[in-house]
């Protein structure tokens, strides 16, 4: 595929409770040097909100877009989207504010998407790593990548990780209105919508560190809307392939085509 100039980028960071983190991570972000950053935050009752305000008022490259209620991670993203798109963002970043994901990984998750769509931060590629899971955490996250990589007949290792970037014109494509998931699933939902509409998805290494400070928003009805929506999601494709080959004589484009793997460095 063609390799473009990229400029502006805009990492995104949603927030709900997260005081304790938020400056640590626009600092390092900030120090990186590659993005702006946008604060997407619902109201958080710790103040978080505030204290984005005085961090926007501090860096002119510091942005904030408040929400009046916790209204999910996906929700949270689709606002930041529309905000980047709206001011001309050419790639837009997503990033948890906790301190997981390292803002250090920015040049090559960046520099791979000049020859990509979407760019995946995968912990579970050769020299990708979690570092302080609990055991649950790494069974869950492996168990639901290898149903995910099952049911959709996807060849990504991980698919339900929260520290991609995207090309801006990428995710026009993939038509964000039509966007069903506002959980965590949201995550799984684009990519997936991304990979049906034959996207170039890259995985790059990433290490994902546990948080020191706050709480984990995740919780058993994600990963059940997750497993529901990825199993309809993958009997419906092989419908759908059915009836092209039975109705036209005609294969459905594949979903693994247009994926591969960064190296360990
Ligand atoms: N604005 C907003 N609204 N932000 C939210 C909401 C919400 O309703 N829910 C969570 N967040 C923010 C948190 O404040 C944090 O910055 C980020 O979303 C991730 O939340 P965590 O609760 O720390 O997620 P996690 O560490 O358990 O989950 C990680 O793994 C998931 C599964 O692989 C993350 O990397 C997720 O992105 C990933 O999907
Ligand atoms: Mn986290």
């Amino acid at each position: 595929m063609e390799i473009v100039q990229m400029n502006a980028a805009l990492t995104i960071v949603p927030t709900y409770n997260e005081v304790e983190n938020i400056e640590g991570i626009v600092d390092r972000v900030l120090a990186v040097g590659v993005s702006d950053v946008l604060i997407v935050d619902d109201s958080s009752p710790d103040g978080t909100g505030d204290l984005a305000d005085r961090l926007a008022s501090r860096h002119a490259s510091v942005h904030v877009l408040h929400r009046t209620a916790k209204d999910g991670l996906g929700r949270a993203y689709l606002a930041g989207f529309a905000w980047g798109r709206e001011r001309g963002y050419d790639v837009l970043v997503e990033m948890d504010a906790d301190g997981s994901h390292q803002p250090e990984s920015l040049p090559v998750m960046l520099s791979e998407l000049r020859s990509a769509d979407i760019v995946l931060g995968s912990r579970w590629v050769p020299g990708g790593s979690v570092v302080n899971w609990p055991f649950h955490r790494k069974v869950l996250s492996i168990g639901g990548n290898v149903y995910a990589r099952l049911a959709l007949g996807i060849d990504i290792r991980d698919a339900t990780g929260g520290y991609r970037a995207y090309r801006t014109e990428a995710l026009g494509a993939i038509g964000l209105d039509s966007v069903e998931s506002h959980g965590y699933c949201f995550q799984l939902d684009l990519l997936w919508r991304g990979l049906e509409r034959g996207l170039h998805v890259v995985e790059v290494p990433i290490t994902f560190i546990e948080r020191e400070r706050g709480e984990s928003k995740m919780s058993g009805n994600i990963v059940r809307e997750s497993l529901w929506k990825v199993s309809v999601w993958g009997i419906r494709r092989r419908v759908s392939a059915l009836r092209e080959l039975i109705i036209h004589h005609r294969r459905l484009p594949s979903v693994r085509a247009n994926t591969r793997r960064l190296a360990p460095a």
